[in-house]
This record gives structure tokens, sequence and C-alpha cells, in this order.
């Protein structure tokens, strides 16, 4: 049996939503080039289009953005359940899950993976992630919840949730295009153990509950909050050169690097180092950003590793204002659109996924007794 440490370069079954070209260093999400999706479209068009594979004529879009408004709110015991949390100083990434288990419980329709109810279940998920986010945010600032603003489109929505305020145009405008970027890659690690889940037959909630899992390890989804923290620990750009040769010195991994697939520049940070150096110039403050071209430039020098979607979403999400430690679960609020797409699809053609062991213990060997042992 041929063996690929971490499946690597092993294709798991066809796809219609995402497609990863890794040499020429390219994303497409159901044919559209990332780049024109970022430029022209938005988070809701970006989840109409991977849920149904064509992007939505205007009356539909109309249509979904006010079902997505009209679901934000959070049920009764989920609400209280984030006010609990807050109050303990739950960690951010299983609060989510915790949360999303709760819509579970609350959502009368849970276990069922016919297409319909499915969808709706979905609806409320994508709805609701920043909600919960936004909610915990404040709550355990000692700050009253925000109710969801009408009219609103996602990133707005979050930012005033999170905030209090509604943002600028040039803060919605670079969360939208974050949110558009991170909304789905294909069979990444998250993603797959949605589809692993979903293919047992599981509900939706459950196969998110794993995919959050999955996502808040700091290889995956996490390293976002590990960039900023790197960044904050340089300090300042005359730091940054030293720091990475020493890392790198030290065989630690400089986060934000790297990628399992993009053999060339992965599209996403080409567009949010864009981003991160317009929000920082408009804002006159772009100490993180400079800190960040000086640690990109050092680890090209001493290893030639491009940086992934993560490094630049760190400087972006703190111009936001969005905390450090909610950086993972702000790529949830995205990514929840690829995860329940893809549970969509695998439910609509499943076969259980099942692999197989390499297995290099021990030969057959007869039973020792204890009183032997
Ligand atoms: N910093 C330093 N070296 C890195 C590196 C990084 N961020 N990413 C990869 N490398 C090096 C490895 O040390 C290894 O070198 P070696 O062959 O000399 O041992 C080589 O590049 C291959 O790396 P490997 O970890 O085996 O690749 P992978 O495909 O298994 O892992 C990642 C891919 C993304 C997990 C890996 O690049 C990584 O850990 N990056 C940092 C975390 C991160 O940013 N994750 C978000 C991904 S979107």
């Amino acid at each position: 049996m041929a063996v690929s440490a971490g499946l690597a370069d092993v294709v798991v079954g066809p796809t219609t939503i995402s497609d990863v070209n890794g040499r020429l260093g390219q994303l497409f999400y159901a044919g559209y080039d990332i780049r024109d999706l970022a430029r022209e479209s938005s988070f809701e068009e970006v989840v109409w289009l991977l849920w149904h594979g064509e992007l939505p004529s205007a009356s539909e879009l109309g249509w979904f953005r006010s079902e997505l408004a009209s679901h934000r709110k959070l049920p009764d015991q989920t609400a209280a359940m984030i006010d609990r949390l807050a109050g303990m100083n739950a960690a951010p990434m299983p609060m989510l899950r915790v949360a999303t288990s709760l819509l579970q419980i609350e959502d009368p329709k849970a276990v069922n993976v016919a297409e319909g109810p499915e969808r709706l279940a979905s609806l409320g998920l994508v709805a609701r992630f920043p909600t919960l986010v936004a909610r915990y945010q404040r709550r355990r600032q000692g700050q009253g919840p925000v109710e969801p603003p009408l009219g609103a489109n996602q990133a707005e929505a979050y930012l005033t949730m999170l905030h209090g305020t509604r943002p600028d145009e040039l803060d919605r405008q670079a969360l939208d295009v974050l949110l558009i970027l991170l909304a789905d890659h294909e069979f990444n690690a998250s993603t797959f153990t949605a589809r692993v889940i979903a293919a047992t037959l599981a509900d939706v909630y459950s196969a998110v509950d794993g995919a959050i899992a999955a996502l808040s390890g700091p290889l995956h989804g996490g390293a976002n909050e590990q960039v900023m923290r790197m960044l904050e620990q340089i300090g300042s750009l005359g730091n940054a050169k030293e720091y990475v040769e020493r890392q790198l010195a030290e065989k630690q991994k400089i986060m934000g690097f790297g990628h399992r697939v993009y053999k060339a520049e992965d599209p996403r940070a080409t567009i949010l180092r864009q981003v991160a150096r317009e929000l920082g110039e408009r804002k006159h403050d772009t100490q993180w950003f400079d800190v960040a071209t000086k640690v990109e430039e050092t680890v090209w020098n001493a290893k030639q590793l491009y940086p992934n979607v993560d490094f630049y979403s760190a400087p972006i999400m703190h111009q936001l204002g969005i905390p450090t430690d909610l950086f993972t679960p702000t790529f949830a609020v995205s990514r929840i659109a690829g995860w329940t797409a893809h549970v969509l699809e695998q439910h609509a053609n499943n076969r259980l996924i099942r692999p197989r062991g390499d297995y290099v213990g021990p030969a057959p060997r007869p039973y020792v007794p204890l009183s032997a042992r």
C-alpha cells in the first residue's frame, strides 16, 4: 500500500467548490478567480457561490442578505451560555465549539441531513458565528451585547457587534475582503475533518464542531494568532532580522510561512499584504506592517518560504481592533461558509470516509498473562 505522510498530494474525492493550483499560486471558487472575487464581490455573494456553484442574481442576493440578517440573533439558551463562558474567561475556540453544540441542541431539526433542513441550519451557522464571537467579547469585557444591526452585511454586522459602533468604509471593506479570502480552501485540515464527520451521516453542527477543533491548531487557523504574538514579541523593525535568524537557527518554525500545497506565493497573501499596507497607511500606523515585511524579507533570504494567508491576516485583524485571541474565531466566522458548503456536497453524494493505516507494530504474538509479566 502506498503511504503518504500527512496525506500529502493524496486526492480524496471530487469537489466543485474550490480549486487550488499550488504550482501557479492560484485559487478559484467554483471557477472564479479569488482575485476577481476579492475585488468585485462580497462575502454574501461568495457564500451563495460556495453553496450553489453560481453567483447570485441581484434578487437572490437581496433575499439572501435579508435571510442572513434575520438569523443573526442567538437563541436564548445559547446566548445565556455565551455569557456564562465569558464570565468563566473560557478560551475562545472552545467557546465556539460549546456554542455550536448548543445551537445543535436548540435546533429541533438538527439531526436531519436532508438538503432542505441542512441548508437552513447552515444559514443559521453562517449568520450567527459573528454574533457568538462578538457577544462573547463584549461580555468578557463587562459590556452589554450589541443587537445585530439591521441592513448591515456580514463584515459590518460583525464589527458593529464587536465594537458597539458602525465601522467606517475602509474597515468594513478590509474585513469583507478578508472574509472572502478565508471562506474556502479545498480539502484543508478543518474542511476535511468536517467531511469525515459528515460522511458518517452526522449532521452539519457535529461536522462544524470538529472543524472548529481542527482549525484551532497552530499549524492551521491558529497560526494567525501566533503571527501577531510573534510580531509583538519582535516589537520593532530593528529587531526583526535578528529574531527571525535566531528562530531559524534554533530550527523553530516561523508562523504564517510555508504551505502544504502552494509552491508559489499563496494568492490570498498577495492580496492581504496590499490590504494590510493600505489599512496601515490610511490609519497612519504601519508599525506591524513594517515589522511583518521585514520578517517576510528575512524568511525569504534564509529559506525561500512564502507567507501564507495567516501572515498578513494578523496585522489586518489587529488594525480592525480585533483582540489577538479572537483572530482564529474570526477565521471561523468566514470558513464556516466553506465548511457548510462541503458538508452539503458530502451529503449530496455520500460515502463513508475510512482510509487504512500502515501497521508497523509488532507481529502477531501470544498473549502474556498478567502473572508472567
Ligand atoms: N518556518 C520555518 N521552516 C518551515 C516553515 C516555517 N513556517 N514551514 C515549513 N518549513 C520548512 C520545514 O522545516 C521543512 O524543512 P526541512 O525539509 O529542512 O525539514 C520544510 O520547510 C517542509 O516543511 P513541513 O513542515 O514538512 O511542510 P508541511 O507541508 O508538512 O507543513 C505547514 C505545512 C503549513 C504546516 C508548515 O509550513 C508550517 O508549519 N507553517 C507554519 C504554520 C502556519 O503558518 N500554518 C498556517 C498554514 S495556512
